[in-house]
């Protein structure tokens, strides 16, 4: 069959990486895809959010699967507008999308059916914010209730800067219309997991976990960022943790949906903190990690498109999710300043030696391939360097080899990704 994936980034060329492994895949094309992801698939010209396009060009091109990656085209109801046009897609409706696209949905959600999260309020106007403000304990989340290119969260220390967040959220709009409402809730703290999940509305099977790296420096100091690198399985996720949360927050969230007649097929990431009470979810994503994708799916032994045709015809039951029993690390190259400010148009050397290595990978996120210079650097996230190993020291090991491959003037990355396993 032919695929058509959606999207442009590291995660949709992990995604095309294991289709492209599929036996069942003839053609793959991308919309509009990047420089990477061109060497595997043919990349059209059409944005994420032209649906219309999409729709007819997966018509046209006797698409037999459409694989939606990013959040906005899943919130804003992609999925809805390929089945209504009879194309097969991978992903949640619009309606099943809002546990990533309202944030005051998916806690009051948590609340109705008692899975475990950070205590909260909901508020729709600035004057209740602040007021509730005055008796909050510190440090205290502000959350904008939509999607904000995961910048919609401040952790706030002092009343003021809570003060602050508030108005910038609600009142200035610093994220749109995303704060048009929000959420505020009691700071926890614990380690991060990821756990990303394949979902057919009732059945939900559990991929390996992994860990992500937000903060632009080492030692978790610095900005917030889209992601500067991951590593999985995750060492702090263990069976009896596993079990807990398949139980307590995994089943009872796909149970939920349903019984709000919003059946989830897809992918749900639960964005776990591991709290001293157990575990608890900070927050769900209605896709693929990124970059927790280009550790986890590369480990994956199934045929994508077989399961993902079993979420899209709820006969996940039948499926056995399978990983290879071994870990992988993925570090960011990055444009030295970002998330801030960067230059781009950097020529990108040395990425012939993947092709020579079986094990690694380079995931192409901020790239594009110019006609004279070949492959520059076009973002704040260049490249995500993967790389596999018997376990997660060597896997480390492997990725910061293959990282010294890749040259490009103003290479920034964090050089202690995965470095948590040694409290492990
Ligand atoms: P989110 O987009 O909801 O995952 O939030 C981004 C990041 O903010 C998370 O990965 C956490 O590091 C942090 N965070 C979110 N909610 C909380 C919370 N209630 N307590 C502590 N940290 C939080
Ligand atoms: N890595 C976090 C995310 O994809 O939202």
């Amino acid at each position: 069959m032919n695929v058509l994936i959606v999207g442009s980034g590291g995660r949709e060329h992990a995604i095309a990486e294991a289709v492209s492994r599929s036996s069942r895949v003839d053609k793959i094309y991308c919309a509009p895809g990047n420089a990477g992801i061109a060497e595997i698939a043919e990349c059209v010209d059409i944005k994420v959010m032209e649906f219309d396009r999409i729709a007819k060009f997966a018509k046209n091109h006797d698409i037999g699967l459409t694989i939606v990656g990013p959040d906005d085209p899943l919130v804003g109801g992609l999925v809805d507008v390929l089945e209504e046009a009879g194309i097969r897609a991978f992903g949640p409706r619009k309606n099943a999308a809002i546990l990533e696209g309202s944030k005051a949905f998916s806690k009051d959600l948590m609340k109705k059916y008692n899975i475990p999260t950070a205590q909260y309020e909901v508020f729709t106007d600035a004057a209740s914010a602040l007021a509730y403000l005055d008796n909050a304990k510190l440090p205290i989340v502000l959350k904008a209730d939509g999607l904000a290119l995961g910048k919609g969260v401040l952790i706030c220390n002092t009343l003021d800067e809570a003060r602050n967040g508030v108005k910038e959220i609600m009142l200035d709009k610093k994220f749109g219309t995303a704060g048009n409402k929000m959420v505020i809730e009691e700071f926890m703290t614990g380690r991060e997991v990821s756990v990303l999940t394949f979902c057919d509305g009732k059945t939900v099977k559990i991929m390996s976990s992994a860990q992500d790296h937000k903060r632009a420096g080492d030692g978790d100091t610095g900005l917030n960022t889209g992601g500067m690198g991951t590593f999985s399985p995750s060492p702090f996720f263990t069976k009896k943790i596993e079990d807990y949360c398949k139980k307590e927050i995994f089943q009872p969230t796909v149970d939920a949906m349903k019984a709000e007649g919003r059946e989830f097929k897809g992918v749900i990431f639960f964005g776990l903190m591991l709290t001293e009470e157990g575990p608890k979810v900070l927050e769900y994503n209605a896709r693929f990690g990124d970059p927790e994708a280009q550790v986890v799916l590369p480990r994956m032994k199934n045929d994508i498109i077989d399961v993902m045709e079993a979420c899209v015809d709820g006969k996940l039951g039948k499926i056995k999710l399978e990983f290879e029993d071994n870990a992988a690390v993925c570090v960011i190259l990055a444009s030295d300043g970002y998330p801030v400010s960067y230059t781009k148009g950097h020529v990108v050397t040395g990425l012939e030696e993947f092709d020579k290595h079986p094990g690694y990978y380079c995931f192409h996120a901020g790239t594009r391939k110019s006609s004279t210079r070949g492959v520059v650097t076009n973002g704040g996230r260049v490249l995500g360097v993967t790389a596999v190993g018997e376990n997660l020291r060597q896997a480390r090991a492997n990725a910061y080899e293959a990282v010294q491959w890749v040259k490009f003037e103003n290479k920034y990355y964090r050089k202690d990704i995965g470095k948590a396993i040694d409290e492990a």
